[in-house]
């Protein structure tokens, strides 16, 4: 099993340039369904999800070209069919925007459950509720999700819990519903935005995406466009923690710096310095951090994508600090690897006490889902001696070149098999 190989202690410096959102990705490649023309994305990241969402894309038809790695053509023109019972649907979290966009392309759709880390039930209730208040017909059996409708008419559509997939995944849905939609407690995230801005460029009418109520007016057709993907504000997080962890100096560029300010508050209030450029920001490690509380919560708050890279940090700390984790009920399983470097943590729930100011040692770790093989890695390049990183899988989902980026900001980190 291929696994990385790092020896701790060495402070990254220089530059490294962010990607394209993976979650941003993930739902405008399925928005792509929706429109019968010809659609180009550009700043696509090169990952194992992106990769095997356009396999899927093009089982159901629709005709993909490589301009580049990171940019390519969609033509959904002659897509044929509605429902897409590979097993490949059950390996991410994103196949449920399949969903929303045959919905929104043929009435009607069926996928398996969707997979994707395990980090907590990820129920697909609300996504349902929006199916069914659009005039939709939902039926389960043998772990098929079957959604039909004889048409979709817009209404009002409350959701109990923020969600950025359920958000997603109606927006999709709704674009070519009769009448008009009104989404309320919508999630606000950077890639709803995206995938908002993106249906508009194709011609439908999606306004108030990034505030808690969004309201689509129904249209009858949606063309072909040209699009970037915004850069991923998680991976540049996860640099971001990770120059402040080993005391390094980096600059991190193809950045929006709004859609880190959570983070950056973070870091700053530890100790760390900070300095915001309009397309990049330098972050500075500093001695002697001082220990914080952290709360993940939708954006704007703090990521719950970034709470396993922070808790990497905070075992460094002097002094106690708290991780709540209020998005979802089981994302600590990570914290048993971190204690095998020597990291004093208690977890009582959805709180982690860490204990900070600890030596971490290396150790062989396993990656148990995508950011928290992130962590992993951190804590390697932090530990004294050499860390082991396995079920490198995982990490290859959400993040493009993680090695050789680390490896020039001056990592000491290989891959073996
Ligand atoms: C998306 O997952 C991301 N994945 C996750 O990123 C991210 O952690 C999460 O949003 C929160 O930002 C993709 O975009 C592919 P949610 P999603 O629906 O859509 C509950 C990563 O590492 N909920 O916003 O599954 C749910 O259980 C991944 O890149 C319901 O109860 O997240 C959770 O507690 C990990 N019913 C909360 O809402 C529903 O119908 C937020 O989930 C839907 C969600």
């Amino acid at each position: 099993m291929e696994r990385f190989i790092i020896e701790g202690g060495t402070p990254l410096k220089g530059e490294v340039n962010i990607g394209g959102a993976k979650n941003a990705a993930l739902g405008l490649i399925p928005a792509t369904i929706l429109c019968e023309g010809l659609c180009k994305i550009e700043n696509i990241p090169n990952i194992k999800d992106v990769n095997r969402f356009i396999n899927i894309l093009k089982k159901l038809g629709i005709k993909t070209t490589h301009v580049n790695d990171n940019t390519i053509l969609f033509n959904s023109e002659d897509i044929d069919q509605y429902e897409m019972l590979d097993e490949e649907t059950t390996k991410m979290r994103a196949s449920y925007y399949l969903l929303g966009a045959l919905l929104g392309r043929f009435n009607k759709a069926s996928i398996p459950f969707p997979g994707g880390c395990d980090i907590g039930l990820r129920p697909i209730d609300q996504h349902i509720k929006g199916f069914e208040a659009l005039g939709a017909k939902v039926n389960i059996e043998h772990g098929i999700i079957n959604v039909t409708a004889d048409k979709l008419v817009g209404t009002s559509i409350y959701l109990d819990v923020v969600s950025v997939g359920a958000t997603i995944n109606i927006m999709l849905a709704a674009v070519k519903a009769e009448g008009v939609t009104i989404l309320e407690n919508s999630a606000k995230e950077p890639h709803v935005v995206d995938v908002a801005n993106f249906l508009n460029l194709m011609g439908a009418n999606v306004k108030g995406a990034g505030t808690d109520v969004i309201k689509i007016t129904g249209v009858s057709k949606l063309y072909g466009c040209e699009y970037t993907v915004i850069p991923d504000q998680i991976e540049a997080g996860t640099y971001m923690v990770a120059a402040v962890a080993t005391k390094g100096n980096v600059l991190i560029t193809n950045v929006i710096p709004k859609h880190l300010e959570s983070i950056s508050a973070k870091l700053m209030e530890m100790g760390a310095e900070i300095i915001e450029y309009d397309d990049s920001i330098r972050v500075i490690g500093k001695e002697n951090l001082k220990s914080i509380n952290v709360k993940t919560l939708a954006y704007p708050g703090f990521p719950t994508d970034l709470q396993q890279p922070m808790a990497v940090l905070m075992c460094l700390t002097e002094g106690t600090g708290t991780i709540t984790e209020s998005i979802f009920e089981n994302r600590f399983k990570y914290i048993d690897e971190l204690r095998r470097m020597g990291a004093d943590v208690i977890v009582d729930g959805r709180v982690a006490v860490i204990n900070g100011g600890k030596k971490l040692t290396g150790a062989t770790l396993k990656a148990t889902d995508l950011r928290a093989g992130a962590a992993m890695v951190i804590a390697g390049l932090v530990a004294e001696g050499i860390t082991q990183v396995t079920d490198l899988k995982h990490i290859e989902r959400g993040y493009e070149n993680l090695e050789s980026k680390l490896r020039s900001l001056g990592a000491k980190i290989s891959k073996s098999l």
